[in-house]
């Protein structure tokens, strides 16, 4: 059964598991996730600029009420776009980024998009694996889009 979305009043509630909203005290748990998660971190201030983007919407994993991970999205006419995933190292393999996308990818279509759009360095075979597996298919390259010069995969979604 489709989940309703009441506006941004997230929720997600599967016993010990949920998804909220991020909001600008969540951020010290989740530059902590994001140092541990990619060779080039976002910074505080630039999750924090986010926060107040209006095309984006930015949500945490919580398992027993600890922030596990978090994903951002933005939404721009009918295209969303996948900004940033991660979950903790210690949760990781436990299903909790497949479900916290699955609900993205839910909550994107609710805002009407058609299609979702995301970039993978093209060595995380781990993420392209899971975002192949809920139906991301690759597009195309962007040469040297990383900083440290590594490509990016170009994946999408048709929703
Ligand atoms: C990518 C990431 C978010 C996946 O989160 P996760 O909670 O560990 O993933 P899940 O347990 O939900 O697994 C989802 C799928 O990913 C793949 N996967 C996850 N861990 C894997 C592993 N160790 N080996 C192979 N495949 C793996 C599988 O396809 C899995 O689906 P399945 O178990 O049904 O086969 C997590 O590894 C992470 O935070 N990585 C670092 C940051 C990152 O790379 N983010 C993506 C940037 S584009």
């Amino acid at each position: 059964m489709a989940r309703k979305f009441s506006n941004l009043n997230l929720s997600n509630q599967e016993g010990k598991f949920e998804i909220r909203k991020m909001r600008p005290n969540h951020l010290p748990y989740v530059v902590a996730i994001e140092r541990q998660s990619f060779p080039q971190p976002w910074s505080y201030s630039l999750f924090l600029s986010e926060l107040s983007n209006r095309v984006a919407t930015y949500l945490v994993a919580m398992w027993e009420g600890e922030i596990i991970g978090y994903l951002g999205l933005w939404t721009i006419a009918d295209e969303g776009h996948i900004t940033t995933l991660a979950i903790h190292p210690r949760f990781r393999g436990r299903g909790f980024g497949k479900r916290l996308l699955q609900y993205g990818l839910r909550f994107i279509q609710e805002k009407r998009c058609r299609e979702a759009f995301l970039e993978v360095r093209v060595s995380n075979w781990i993420a392209q694996k899971m975002y192949q597996e809920l139906g991301f298919q690759p597009i195309g390259i962007r040469k040297r889009y990383y900083s440290d010069g590594e490509d990016a995969l170009i994946m999408r979604k048709e929703l």
